[in-house]
Order: structure tokens, then sequence, then C-alpha cells
């Protein structure tokens, strides 16, 4: 058994002199039944906490490190950069570097602006779309979420999904979220005729959802929504922070074959660094200050660190192979875990996209943050701590994805995938 009373300790004095001994929510662990790991340090697949205990690492900074923890390429550059200082607030060129890897990459996007978070990405792209169309209204979906920016919190998912069911905090005036309506994913009927009766600035979505746990948009879904944006005039906002650069290169829009107006990144588009950044139709983003109207800046935005980790991780993500590679290595889990389920008829489903997936617990198909919701959260507390006990780190919430790198080693993947089917095994 490890020893954890360091962690414990050192939480109980974060707590002391930060709100929950967190600097974002899901950190505490709240419904696992176990106090929160206290991290010393990682490499490559795994994260090693304060007393030195060893864990496989399945969240990855939620998804940001598709090359694992501390690799040697993104160290080395960001630290021979750093010998030349570390911000400026003035433009530099490894801005236009990374600006025109995104380019080069994302069919979509002809221009894009970098920021340090996925929230001010979505809340920047969405002041743009209802600067550029003067239309005031943003549809967004249940169980999506897009950030903590108060107009998103209304059915969002991810660590506000267990907070309450409509609107999702406290602090936030109605008058604030008015003209934002949440409608059902994957409700191609509900949401049509929303769009056909209304003036909508923007659709914003995550084209694969990961903040209920992982639940692909269906393909009908996303091109009505393509169609009727453009027919009424709204404009399309894919929110990638998390498939972008994960489920493939050229991210969900390629899976899908959809060019979304703008497109919002984070997480692996940094490296393991603050970077997000929102991109699209040229003559949508000219609509940006000092060319445009629609004002949006930050003093560490670009930051040429955050900047040289994030060209480092998307040029590694060019060889050859590498998502296949990648989706290979996930399959170690998920396809015996998956067969097992079937064969022994449970109750339970593995959905996946590439490198990223959950298990639900207590259900054989997830399709909206509706069916997320009548999860077994119970069931699902039992198993990561049963997981934590064995050594392996997975989100600490039934709806979240876990995460697999480049780093993950195969022996690592069969280990989580044996115990994995222990649990399943014991508790059917
Ligand atoms: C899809 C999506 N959009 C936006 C965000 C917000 O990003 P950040 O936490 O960097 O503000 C997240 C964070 O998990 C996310 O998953």
């Amino acid at each position: 058994m490890y020893k954890t009373m360091r962690s414990q300790e050192l939480y109980e004095k974060l707590c002391k002199v930060i709100p929950g001994g967190v600097n974002s929510p899901v950190r505490a662990w709240k419904g696992m039944g176990q106090p929160p790991m206290v991290v010393e340090s990682g490499v490559k697949d795994c994260v090693y906490d304060v007393e030195g205990n060893k864990y496989l690492d399945f969240c990855g900074s939620w998804g940001a490190l598709i090359h694992g923890h501390a690799h040697p390429q993104i160290l080395d550059a960001v630290q021979k950069r750093m010998a030349k200082g570390t911000t400026f607030g003035i433009t530099s060129g490894i801005e236009e570097q990374l600006a025109s890897k995104v380019v080069g990459l994302i069919d979509s996007v002809e221009k894009v602006r970098f920021v340090c978070s996925g929230t001010e990405a979505t809340m920047s792209a969405v002041r743009l779309t209802r600067g550029f169309t003067g239309r005031k209204i943003v549809v967004k979906f249940n169980g999506n979420y897009h950030g903590h920016a108060d107009f998103f919190l209304v059915n969002a998912g991810s660590g506000v999904m267990e907070l309450s069911s409509t609107s999702s905090s406290a602090g936030i005036p109605d008058e604030v979220v008015q003209h934002v309506v949440s409608l059902p994913y994957n409700d191609i009927d509900t949401t049509r005729q929303y769009l056909q009766t209304h003036e909508v600035a923007a659709v914003i979505l995550e084209p694969i959802a990961g903040n209920m746990g992982v639940v692909p948009a269906k393909k009908e879904f996303i091109e009505m929504l393509r169609n009727e944006t453009e027919k009424q005039g709204a404009l399309l906002i894919f929110d990638e922070v998390i498939s972008g650069f994960r489920v493939a290169l050229k991210g969900a829009q390629s899976l899908y074959h959809v060019k979304p107006d703008l497109t919002c990144f984070g997480k692996v588009i940094g490296g393991g660094f603050p970077v997000a950044a929102f991109g699209g139709r040229k003559e949508v983003m000219d609509f940006l200050a000092p060319e445009g109207p629609v004002y949006q800046a930050g003093t560490l935005a670009g930051n040429p660190l955050a900047m040289e980790a994030g060209y480092q991780a998307l040029s590694m993500l060019e060889r050859d192979g590498f998502y296949e590679e990648l989706k290979r290595k996930t399959n170690i889990i998920t396809e015996p875990v998956r067969n097992f389920i079937k064969d022994k008829n449970l109750d339970l489903c593995v959905q996946q996209v590439g490198s990223m997936f959950t298990i639900f617990f207590s259900r054989k198909e997830v399709n909206n943050q509706e069916e997320a919701k009548t999860l077994d959260l119970e069931k699902f507390a039992e198993f990561f701590r049963y997981m934590y006990a064995n050594g392996v780190y997975i989100p600490p919430s039934q709806h979240e994805a876990w995460f697999v790198s480049q780093a993950h080693e195969e022996e690592h993947l069969e280990s989580t995938r044996d115990l994995v089917l222990e649990f399943i095994d014991r508790s059917a």
C-alpha cells in the first residue's frame, strides 16, 4: 500500500490558503472518496507524488501531454529560448512559426490568434462572431464545456456538470446568459428548428465532446449544423480545445470533413505550457483589433517559451504514423475491455476516438448529457480508488476522458488493461 501522509498534510496546508486546496475544482477529486494527489514530478507516462509514489498517468494534464511528461525535445528548446528572456510583450518570430504551423495544418484556419487558456479562446471567438454578425444569440449544447466565461456556464459539462442542472454557477446574473441557449447535444430536429426560427450569431460545440466523458457528435448532426448555419448567416465554432491535434493531426474537423468558420484550440497546442488559440476564416479574423472593431488582448499572449513548446509539440505530431501508433496503443486497453463487456453482456461501455476514451458505468451507450446524468457515479468512484490504490491515475470524474500519450509504454498499457478487467469482472 502506498504511503500518502505527506500528500495529505500538504493538502491540508493548501486548503488553508487556496479555496478547496486547488486552483481548478476537478483537482480536488470531490466525490472520489479519496484526498487528492499532491504531485512532485512527471516523466514520460508516469507522475510521482510528494512521497515518491509512482502512478501511471492517464490524465496527461487533461489531454495536454500527447508526448508525455518532460519530453526532452520540448525541454531543450524551451530552455534555449528561456536563456534569451522569458517575456517581452513585443511580437517575436516564434509566434509566426507556430501560427504558420497551425494555418498549414488546419484547412479551415487562415489566420489565428494565440491566448493563454481555452476559456480565453472560446470567449474571444464568441465575441468575434457577435461583432462580425451583429447578432446576439449564441447556441451551445448541454454537457459541452467551453471554459468558465460567465455566458458559457449554462448546462455545462466537466467539473460543473455535477454541481447543478441549469445555471451552472452562482454569481452569474440572468441577464448575462439571456442570449445563450443550450440545446440537447446530437438532437438534430430541435437544433434545426431553433436555427430556422432565430437570428443566431454563432453555434459552438465540441465536435467530440470530452467533458461529459467521450461522446462524439453524430455525423448528420454536424452536417446539419454546417448547412443550417451557412443558410441562416450564423457562424459555426468548433471547440477543439481537447480534440484539436489529439484525435487527428488536422483535428476532429478532418474526421467529419466539415470546415467550421472558427476553431478554438488549447491543451496539445501548448506542449504542456499555457497556450490556446482561436482561428478561422480571414475575413472573420480580421474583424479583431487592431484590424477590426472587436477588442481582444493579452499581456502574456504569444509568450515565447509557450510558443516554443507548442511549436515543438506540433512538429513532433507530423511524424508519419504518429496517430496510427497512438490509436494502436490505446486499443491495447480499450479493445479487450470492450470485448469483455460484450461477451458478458455487461451494462458498461467504452466510447473512444483515437487516443481519448471513457469507460461509462451502467449504460451501453451515451449520446448526450441527459444520458450521461444517469451513470453510476458511486461505481466509478470505486473504480477510481481501485486504480489509484494500484498505481494508476485516471481522470477523477466519470465525466472526463482518459488520454493516452506517445510516451505510454506497452507493458504499462497491458498492466492497466488487466487492472480494468479485474475490476469489471469482480464487480459484474
Ligand atoms: C472543450 C474545452 N473547451 C474549453 C476549455 C477551457 O480551457 P481552459 O481550462 O484552458 O480554460 C476546456 C477545458 O477543459 C475544454 O475541455
